[in-house]
């Protein structure tokens, strides 16, 4: 892809000149708005007003596109949530017939025809046992469904242990950003400011390896906490904001068998993982795992509209149950709980997984990012290649979510120093070459649609690469310490 050119032509017509003008007016314009009153969400703002980020006002297929008409490779699926590309006619026109219809109605002892439809849907595409969907508008308001409704249904309950106060999560789970959200997560960067506003829940470290060792390890956490544990939440095989990090063949099943020993509710945050991600429609279904409760977002509406939606078992459902007045009820609910219009697109979505046979496409996209990125790790014959080698520590993937660690040395493992965005700068660099990606820290992360075609994740690769040649030489490396 070429570099941006956004400079102007004094060689140009007359009417192509005040188009431009006016273009560049409307530029300057938004720009001076945005950084006037938008606060951008994980974005150092300091830095980013300098930063001239591209200002998104149309996409096509699978490309953003700025005020300028610069396109971009969405290379990040608009923060990991879209699916088949962008402007897809059929999940526009759902949405379309939709707003023809109704646009929003509460389901607060209403209810309407796409919630319905889609609830039915999910229930037949999920793993075994889980009948029953609640809805909620984003992620984490999602996983702040699943706690509550695990820390009640434990008090309502025929047997067994009632007063279950404490969750179980990985060591560096990320679930979202509310209160309750972050007490569970474990990246430093993001939580540990907040430490005193969370409330305490059992660290399992996230593991590296699994065999009986780690096994035995696991199940002696669990069994210490058996009687408080009301749920273990995970990420069922890779924690994406962690930096894409996979865990070992056999560590979920495990986790699963675990939590039914010991009475706990293993709860599956699906929301990076889902909808095809890893290759399977949810990561759940690699290792025949049903969990008692299945969070649903992001890839949910194919990346239209935000949805959450919360799947448990009739076990769970059914300790709600009882008269009104006998204080059973889930006392919880959001305004746009099951929106019409996104449940729409939701629909579309999920049909056109079977019409395009999307999972035989990410199987496809696995292996083109694997061969496309064995440069990087392998015996290299060009020299640019050579001379990045050094700084790239790991390369995980699962599907089509990969992160590459970059560092100052892959022998010592030492960082690049915090200071030099090196991460950031490799963003910037793709973001020039026409490729929109969103690292975390020095980790790339490379998260492509699943519909995306093979060209383009074969373009988004190598564009990549490129940013790595291209940055990381010219950083101010120290010598090596003789060792
Ligand atoms: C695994 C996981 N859980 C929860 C969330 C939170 O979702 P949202 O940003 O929609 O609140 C995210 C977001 O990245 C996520 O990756």
């Amino acid at each position: 892809m070429t570099e941006t050119g956004r400079g102007s032509d004094s060689t140009l017509p007359e009417d192509s000149r005040s188009s431009e003008d006016a273009a560049r007016k409307r530029t300057s314009r938004l720009r001076e708005l945005d950084n006037a009153h938008v606060w951008h969400p994980f974005t150092a703002m300091e830095a980013y007003r300098e930063e001239e980020a591209p200002i998104i006002i149309a996409a096509e297929d699978f490309f953003l596109i700025d005020d300028t008409g610069q396109r971009y490779l969405d290379g990040h699926s608009s923060l990991w949530c879209n699916i088949h590309g962008h402007r897809v006619p059929a999940i526009d026109q759902a949405i379309t017939q939709q707003l023809n219809k109704v646009a929003h109605s509460t389901l607060l002892g209403l209810s309407n025809e796409p919630s319905i439809e889609l609830a039915a849907e999910l229930v037949r595409r999920a793993p075994a046992g889980l009948n029953k969907v609640f809805y909620a508008d984003c992620g984490a308001a999602g996983v702040e469904v699943a706690l509550k409704l695990a820390f009640q249904y434990h008090r309502q309950k025929r047997g067994g242990p009632q007063e279950r106060n404490l969750f179980a999560c990985l060591g560096k789970a990320y679930h979202g950003d509310t209160v309750g959200t972050i007490s569970l997560g474990g990246i430093d960067r993001f939580h540990s400011l907040f430490g005193s506003l969370m409330f305490p829940a059992l660290r399992i470290p996230t593991p590296a390896a699994w065999g009986p060792e780690q096994s035995d390890a696991l199940e002696q956490q669990l069994r210490d906490h058996a009687d408080q544990l009301a749920g273990f939440v995970i990420e069922p095989l890779v924690q994406a904001a962690a930096g894409i990090v996979v865990h070992p063949v056999g560590y979920l099943k495990a986790v699963r068998e675990l939590t039914r020993k010991y009475g706990i509710l293993m709860i599956a945050d699906e929301i990076a993982v889902g909808f095809g991600r890893t290759g399977r429609m949810f990561a759940c279904e690699h290792e025949q795992v049903s969990p008692d409760i299945l969070i649903l977002s992001k890839g949910l509406t194919g990346g239209y509209l935000p949805l959450a939606a919360t799947l448990v078992t009739d076990e769970i459902y059914e300790a709600f149950l009882g008269e009104p007045w006998a204080g059973r009820t889930f006392q919880h609910g959001h305004t746009y709980t099951g929106n019409p219009l996104a449940c729409a697109a939701a629909l579309a979505s999920l049909q056109l997984f079977d019409d395009n046979d999307l999972l035989a496409n990410v199987r496809c996209l696995e292996a083109t990012i694997r061969d496309e990125l064995a440069i990087l790790t392998e015996p290299a014959t060009r020299s640019d290649i050579r001379a990045i080698q050094s700084h790239v520590a790991e390369i995980r993937q699962r599907g089509v979510m990969v992160g590459i660690d970059l560092v100052l040395d892959r022998q010592s493992g030492a960082p690049f120093p915090a200071t030099w965005r090196v991460g950031h700068r490799i963003t910037v660099n793709c973001r020039n070459h026409g490729v929109i990606l969103r690292n975390i820290g020095d980790t790339v992360v490379l998260m492509p649609a699943p519909a995306m075609p093979k060209e383009l994740v074969t373009t988004l690769c190598r564009t990549v690469i490129q940013a790595m040649t291209q940055v990381l030489p010219d950083l101010q490396i120290p010598d090596r310490p003789a060792n």
